[in-house]
C-alpha cells in the first residue's frame, strides 16, 4: 500500500519532471566548471581579473563566448575554455548565466558623483549602467577589471566592437579611471 503510494507519486513525478529537467541539468553540468573562477554564487574568485557573468546581458555573453572562440577577443584563459564548448551549447550557456541574478553588494552609503564623459555611455549601457541588448552591464564590475577592459579598448588590444575603441580614445586616462571608479561603486 505504502509502496504503491510512493511509486504512484514517484512515477508521476518522473514522468512530469524528467524531460524539462534533463536539458537544464545538462547545461548546469556544462556550466559547473565556470564556477571555479566566476564563482558558485556569481561572485568571481578574483573580481580584479574575472568579470561577473551572473545576470549579464544574454546577447553580450553569447557574443563574448563566440569572440573568445574565433579569436576576435583574446584571452589566454577564456579562449581555450570557449573552444572546448560545443557551438550548439553557447546560446544555452549564455541563457543559463543571463537568467541568474547579478550578485548583490551592499550599496555605498553616499552615491558617487558622475564623472566627466560618462553621460555618453548611458545611450548604450543604459541610464543605470545595468546593460541593454548588445551592451553589457557595467555597474558593479570591479575597478581593476573595468580599467583593464577600458584600456584594452583604448589601445585597440580589444577590437571586438567597432565603437568602443573610438569612445575610449576620446577620453583621457584620468577620465577613464574616474569613470571606472564610478561604475565600480554603483
Ligand atoms: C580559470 C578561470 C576561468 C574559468 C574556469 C572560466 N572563466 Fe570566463 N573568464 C575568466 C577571465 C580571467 C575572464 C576575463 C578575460 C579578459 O580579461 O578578457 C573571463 C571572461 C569571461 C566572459 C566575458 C565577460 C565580460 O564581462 O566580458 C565570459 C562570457 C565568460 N568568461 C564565460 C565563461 C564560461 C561560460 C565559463 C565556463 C564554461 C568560464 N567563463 C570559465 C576566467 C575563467
Ligand atoms: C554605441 C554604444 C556604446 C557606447 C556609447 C558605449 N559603449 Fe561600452 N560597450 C558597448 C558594446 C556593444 C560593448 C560590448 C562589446 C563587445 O562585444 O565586446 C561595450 C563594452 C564595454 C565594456 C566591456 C565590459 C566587459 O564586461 O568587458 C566597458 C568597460 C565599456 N563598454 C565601457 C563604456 C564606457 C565607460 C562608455 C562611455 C565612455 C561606453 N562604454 C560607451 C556599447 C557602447
Amino acid at each position: 500500500m505504502v509502496t504503491r503510494f510512493f511509486s504512484a507519486i514517484f512515477g508521476i513525478g518522473l514522468a512530469v519532471a524528467i524531460p524539462p529537467a534533463h536539458g537544464a541539468d545538462e547545461i548546469e553540468a556544462k556550466a559547473q566548471p565556470c564556477a571555479a573562477c566566476h564563482g558558485d554564487k556569481g561572485v568571481p574568485t578574483d573580481p580584479k581579473t574575472i568579470p561577473v557573468i551572473w545576470g549579464q546581458e544574454q546577447s553580450y555573453l553569447m557574443k563574448q563566448l563566440r569572440d573568445f572562440r574565433n579569436g576576435e577577443r583574446a584571452s589566454a584563459i577564456m579562449s581555450p575554455i570557449a573552444k572546448d564548448l560545443a557551438e550548439g551549447d553557447l546560446r544555452k550557456i549564455a541563457a543559463y548565466f543571463a537568467a541568474k541574478t547579478w550578485p548583490a553588494r551592499r550599496a555605498s552609503a553616499k552615491p558617487p558623483l558622475p564623472p566627466k564623459g560618462i553621460a555618453q555611455c548611458q545611450a548604450c549601457h543604459q541610464p543605470n549602467f545595468q546593460g541593454g541588448m548588445p551592451a553589457p552591464r557595467l555597474a558593479g564590475l570591479s575597478y581593476e577589471y573595468l580599467v583593464a577592459a577600458i584600456r584594452a579598448f583604448a589601445t585597440e588590444q580589444r577590437t571586438n566592437n567597432l565603437d568602443m575603441p573610438k569612445f575610449m580614445q576620446m577620453l583621457t586616462e584620468r577620465e577613464r579611471n574616474a569613470i571606472a571608479r564610478y561604475l565600480s561603486a554603483l
